[in-house]
């Protein structure tokens, strides 16, 4: 079977099992081609609860598809690769968060999406990297614990000055953490007309050196809009063939090539092609406890982040 022909076959199965695809905007260029919808976190998750088709492929990692079956969970959801979990994800359990919450007891919690659905159950409302800003600016209380990626927190921290942030240091995305502002003052000197993109996961002094932060839609969006011709792309290098794909005419330079994410590389076309025909994948259960915890958690997001 070609490509093409694996990607025909997906498509004719989808239609006829009423199967809605999401895939995160990480995934190979072939997997977005066969896509119901493709985006960030918070894009995901938005079309997650507006889709009507009874079973979701979810073509991303854990949380995203237990995302899912938290907002539609009468719906029967498949992550394509029960391996493809996210370390950031995993860094906290809830015990971990109470003894942190001992110390910050009148902070509001708020967690990077980017956890567990159990986790979300401890707190107060999620984010993404997309809607971080606008969520946490609503937020009555000033005094925010912020888990469990103290780079997003921080690039919010400095843009609501009048809040007060308490962060887990020790978290944070281990692909993103390998590019370092070395990285950047190099990048620059090699093409020095290039724009910045950066994603937020990323340490403060990489986001200090950068001319644009953004989730990875944001990224993606911003270097189509622009007028400019050469991007270095800080974040999955995934998004730098996508963006050559998107804008022939541009050229996009990859910020470092350790930006790796080896969870959503795993994902190939042909999981993808086995997952619509029943044969693997793994369908997500959480107890309606769990259900009922963090969908409170996610509702809010949703509330806040329009
Ligand atoms: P986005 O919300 O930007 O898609 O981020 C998800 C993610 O895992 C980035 O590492
Ligand atoms: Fe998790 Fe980082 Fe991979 Fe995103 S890039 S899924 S945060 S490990």
């Amino acid at each position: 079977m070609t490509i093409s022909e694996m990607q025909e076959e997906i498509i004719r199965i989808k239609k006829e099992k009423d199967i809605c695809i999401l895939a995160h905007a990480y995934q190979n260029h072939e997997i977005l081609e066969v896509a119901d919808y493709v985006g960030d976190s918070y894009g995901l998750a938005v079309n997650a609860s507006k889709d009507s088709k009874k079973t979701v492929l979810m073509c991303g990692v854990r949380f995203m598809a237990e995302t899912c079956k938290i907002i539609s969970p009468e719906k029967n959801v498949i992550l394509v690769s029960s391996e493809a979990g996210c370390p950031m994800a995993e860094q906290l359990d809830t015990d971990f968060l109470a003894a942190i919450k001992e110390d910050y007891p009148d902070y509001t919690t708020v967690c990077y999406i980017n956890t567990t659905a159990e986790l979300k159950t401890q707190c107060d409302v999620c984010v993404t990297s997309s809607a971080a800003l606008k969520i946490v600016s609503q937020l009555e209380n000033d005094k925010i614990l912020f888990i469990p990626d103290p780079n997003l927190g921080n690039w919010i921290e400095k843009q609501l000055p009048e809040k007060t942030f308490a962060f887990y240091k020790r978290g944070g995305c281990p692909t993103h953490f390998r590019l370092t502002a070395d990285e950047v003052k190099k990048a620059k000197e090699a093409h020095p007309d290039a724009l910045v993109l950066v994603h937020p996961e990323c340490r403060p002094e990489v986001v200090e050196l950068a001319d644009f932060v953004g989730s990875t839609t944001g990224i993606m969006n911003y270097a189509k809009k622009s007028d400019k011709k050469e991007f270095i792309i800080g974040t999955e290098n995934s998004i730098v063939s996508h963006l050559q794909y998107d804008c022939p005419d541009k050229l996009f330079f990859a910020l470092s090539k350790d930006c790796v994410c080896h969870n959503m590389r795993l994902i190939t076309l042909g999981d993808v092609y086995t997952a619509v025909k029943g044969l693997t994948g793994e369908e997500i259960t959480l107890s309606d406890e769990v259900i009922t915890g963090a969908k409170r958690c996610i509702d809010k997001m949703l509330e806040l982040g329009g």
